[in-house]
């Protein structure tokens, strides 16, 4: 009886975890912890709304490309810098186009500068 019950909640848990999914909402978790300058993080919004901003949405919210907002508490820091450099399947890279300073910036944007905007 007590083996029963074990099992039908490891199932239940097993269960609830697959529905969660890619269902969380990273947005709510805000912007991760790292600090920039308001240098960085002004030169980071002005290269994304030049050259990411048609594929992910003015603020983040996706578009052609996926939603960015408050991913980066699921991807480090290096995991966007250099999927951002190198790009991944339909996403182009910038690591020809772009400075590394821009790079840092815009990376610096989309993991704490999205949540500096009141559009947000
Ligand atoms: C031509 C459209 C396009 C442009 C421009 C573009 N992206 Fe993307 N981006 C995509 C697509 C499509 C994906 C999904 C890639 C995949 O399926 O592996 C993606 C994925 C990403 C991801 C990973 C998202 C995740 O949750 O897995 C990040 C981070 C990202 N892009 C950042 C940027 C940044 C920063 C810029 C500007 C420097 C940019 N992208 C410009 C289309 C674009």
């Amino acid at each position: 009886m007590k083996a029963l019950g074990l099992r039908l909640s490891l199932v239940l848990l097993c269960g609830c975890c697959l529905a969660c999914g890619d269902d969380t909402d990273w947005a709510s978790m805000g912007p991760t912890g790292e600090q920039y300058s308001e240098a960085e993080l002004n030169l980071g919004e002005a290269v994304y709304m030049d050259t990411c901003s048609a594929c992910h949405g003015q603020h983040g919210s996706g578009n052609f490309g996926p939603d960015l907002v408050g991913k980066g508490h699921k991807y480090t820091y290096d995991e966007q810098r250099s999927l951002v450099t190198r790009g991944r399947r339909s996403m182009p890279g910038f690591g020809a186009s772009l400075t590394e300073a821009e790079i840092d910036a815009v990376v610096a944007h989309i993991r704490v500068g999205f949540f500096d905007s009141p559009t947000n």
